[in-house]
């Protein structure tokens, strides 16, 4: 990684900065309490789809006023920059969701074939609720209807990394958000 505090390089890539960590912070901070309030007294459990929501998740349950449970599935579509067009589970739900409060947590909202696909598995299991939080959303890419609760940021439809997510396994580490830099 060649990196500085405003552009970073990821293999042959450039990305350049959207969102530094503060940003990010501030609106975690906002839906932490948005759902401490909701949720109060409902004992939810946080899903994170990994890997790329790992580092949101992480950020929002420290956000989280109450008792709270956390659990992870991890599920892909992506290979380089562009989505493969199929979902696999990796691994997944290994506990029983029923009458439970679930507060689903995902890194970006792309084309939402992801999404739309875990709700569907989560919907079998009879949840009490089911809350949709995402850190980002890409609304020009959106293929597939998937309902959200919480949205951090609306971005364009450019790839992004840091923050949880990669390039090619690269930029997790990253503190801010870097999108990439279009060819001119
Ligand atoms: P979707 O199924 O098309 O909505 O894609 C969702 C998944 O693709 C996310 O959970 C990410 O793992 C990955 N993804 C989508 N857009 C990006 C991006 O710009 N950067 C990194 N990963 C992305």
């Amino acid at each position: 990684m060649n990196s500085n505090i405003d552009s970073v390089q990821l293999r042959e890539l450039h990305f350049e900065l959207l969102y530094p960590a503060a940003r990010i912070q501030a609106r975690v901070e906002a839906i932490g309490q948005a759902l401490s309030q909701s949720h109060a007294g409902k004992n939810p459990i946080f899903l994170s789809i990994l890997s790329g929501a790992f580092v949101f998740a992480s950020d929002l349950i420290r956000c989280y006023q109450g008792d709270c449970e956390v659990s992870f599935v991890k599920l892909s579509s992506y290979s380089g920059t562009a989505s493969s067009g199929a979902v696999q589970t990796v691994f997944g739900l290994g506990q029983n969701l029923s009458e439970r409060h679930v507060v689903v947590v995902e890194d970006i909202v792309d084309t939402g074939r992801t999404l739309h696909y875990f709700r569907g598995l989560l919907e079998e299991q009879q949840p009490a609720s089911i809350t949709v939080v995402t850190l980002l959303r890409k609304p020009d890419a959106l293929e597939f209807p998937v309902p959200l609760d919480h949205i951090g940021f609306d971005i364009s439809n450019l790839f992004v990394v840091g923050y949880g997510l990669d390039y090619d396994g690269l930029g997790r580490n990253l503190p801010g958000i870097y999108q990439l830099k279009e060819q001119l």
